[in-house]
C-alpha cells in the first residue's frame, strides 16, 4: 500500500469527524469518567507479520467502577498518524484484550496502536512485517 494524497485527505476528514464529534459530544465531568488504558502490547521491540493473529493486551487495573464508554475501538497509527484502519472495534474495554489479525500494510518500524475507550491511549512503536515476499 502506497500512502497517496487520497489516504492523508481521507486520513485528515477522518480525523476531522471524529474531532468534531467528540466537540459535539458535551462533556459533564461529574457524571463522566474518563478511562485511558495503557496498551501492554504490542510493545517496544514487537514485531508482527502481516496476516498473524495477535492479542492486544492493555491494563485495566486503574479502571474506574463507573465507566462512560465501555465499547472500545483499536485503529492502526503509522508515522505519527492515526489511519482509518480498524483492527477491533465493539470489545469490552474491560477485556483487557482482544484478537486482531495484522492486515496487509507497507512494512515499518514506525507503527502504533490506538486504543479507543473512554479516551485514546496509543501503544509504543512497533513494527509490522509483510508477508516475506
Ligand atoms: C488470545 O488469548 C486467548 C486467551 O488467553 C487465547 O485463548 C488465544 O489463543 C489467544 N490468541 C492468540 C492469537 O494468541
Amino acid at each position: 500500500m502506497k500512502f497517496t494524497s487520497t489516504f492523508f485527505a481521507t486520513t485528515a476528514a477522518f480525523v476531522a469527524s471524529v474531532l468534531a464529534s467528540a466537540s459535539a459530544t458535551p462533556l459533564t465531568r461529574t457524571t463522566r469518567t474518563v478511562f485511558t488504558p495503557p496498551v501492554t502490547y504490542p510493545h517496544a521491540g514487537t514485531v508482527w507479520f502481516s496476516g498473524q493473529t495477535h492479542n492486544v493486551t492493555w491494563d485495566t487495573s486503574e479502571a474506574p467502577s463507573q465507566i462512560t464508554n465501555k465499547l472500545g475501538r483499536i485503529l492502526l497509527r503509522k508515522d505519527g498518524v492515526t489511519t482509518p484502519l480498524i483492527l477491533a472495534e465493539n470489545f469490552d474495554i474491560l477485556l483487557g484484550r482482544i484478537e486482531v489479525k495484522v492486515p496487509l500494510v507497507v512494512e515499518g518500524s514506525d507503527y502504533q496502536l490506538n486504543l479507543f475507550g473512554d479516551w485514546g491511549d496509543f501503544s509504543p512503536e512497533f513494527t509490522i512485517q509483510g508477508y516475506g515476499i
